[in-house]
């Protein structure tokens, strides 16, 4: 049996020269992976969920590009840098709000810039390479926030941070598998997230895998758990973090946040460096995805609204940096994060 602070499922997996990805749509019910051969089925794939998590898409966009230069290649070796570009912008536009995708793009367009001639074997050691270095952040970070969570207790985490959403491990995942592990965490409260259901459907299962205690609970339920005193942190992942320190997670992590600093709980964001978004002023500025009114209208295909009514259904909100109590990325542990101190870790000096 694995110990607990191994994870075992992997979301996104290059094999025999094609993409495997684990179709998160599916999941509890079905364990079904999707193989695509071309990019245009990996921007789609991420559009539709199929995978989902901000470093997962950046690592499934980065396999995309492979797929593009290996067709454009064999067919147009004299025009294959206009046409990668293309499969770029679509990647880059599948979703707006994690960083990471642009990150891993950004990446995989240095290598473009550098190849002369058949790119295909470059990039896919640097989607590789972005797959690896982000298991190994994760299990970085697993260690650092575990380091940091004092008391034993239990902990509540919101939508799905974990091996499904990243390369492997998780982040705020990460820090509950290490936790657990080193008998820190007793329980891990999941909030099921609407409207997709991260936290029922994929956190939940992560976790009764794991063989880690599991409480699921509705996202309303959590302001009334914290004041019975039942968690000591809340632990979230992020989609972009901007320079001040200001965090972009699932919708209903502002919520959280702002109940855990009126009941005294603390509050820790996990997150590798390609999902800190320097050029970000602050969070006012992150493009915040807006998802379909169906998202909301209907449940598993059955309409449960009243018909006419009108929807606003953003898929993430933006929690101030001043209600952070603790940042966690592969580089080290920040307390309060603030401008001066993420600018300080992303330029490796001490803060
Ligand atoms: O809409 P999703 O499921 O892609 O949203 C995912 C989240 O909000 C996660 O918390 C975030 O991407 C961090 S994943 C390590």
């Amino acid at each position: 049996m694995l110990s607990h602070d191994e994870d075992q499922v992997r979301a996104v997996i290059w094999r025999e020269d094609a993409l495997e990805l684990l179709d998160q749509r599916l999941l509890p019910m079905e364990t079904c992976y999707r193989r695509l051969t071309d990019a245009a089925a990996v921007a789609e794939a991420i559009h539709d969920m199929v995978v989902r998590g901000a470093p997962a898409i950046g690592i499934a966009a980065a396999y995309g590009v492979v797929l593009a230069a290996r067709a454009h290649y064999a067919r147009y070796p004299d025009r294959w840098r206009t046409l990668i570009d293309e499969d770029v912008q679509r990647l880059a536009a599948s979703r707006p709000t994690a960083v990471n995708l642009c990150w891993a793009l950004r990446r995989m367009e240095g290598v473009i810039a550098e190849c002369a001639d058949d790119p295909t074997a470059r990039l896919l050691a640097e989607a590789q390479a972005i797959h690896a270095e982000d298991i190994a952040a994760n299990r970085q970070m697993g260690e650092l926030g575990a380091a940091a969570l004092g008391k034993r207790g239990a902990v509540l985490t919101h939508c799905n941070a974990g091996a499904l959403a990243t390369g492997g491990y998780g982040t705020a995942l990460g820090v509950i598998r290490s936790g657990y592990a080193a008998g820190l965490i007793e329980r891990v409260y999941a909030d099921e997230t609407r409207p997709w259901l991260q936290g029922a459907r994929l956190t939940a299962w992560e976790l009764v895998q794991d063989r880690i205690p599991v409480t699921l609970l509705a996202d309303g339920a959590a302001a009334a758990l914290m004041r019975q005193g039942q968690v000591r942190w809340v632990i979230v992942g992020a989609d972009r973090i901007a320079a001040n320190g200001d965090v972009a997670n699932k919708i209903g992590t502002y919520g959280l946040a702002v109940a855990a600093r009126h009941h005294g709980v603390r509050f820790m964001v996990v997150a590798p460096t390609s999902t800190v978004d320097l050029e970000m002023a602050d969070g006012r500025g992150i493009p915040i995805e807006q998802r379909s009114a169906e998202e909301l209208l209907t449940l598993g295909g059955q309409p449960v609204a009243a018909a006419g009514v009108d929807v606003w259904n953003p898929s993430f909100d933006v929690t101030p940096a001043e209600l952070v109590d603790v940042l966690v990325t592969e580089r080290g542990v920040i307390w309060a994060p603030d401008a001066a101190k993420m600018a300080g870790m992303m330029e490796h000096r001490p803060y």
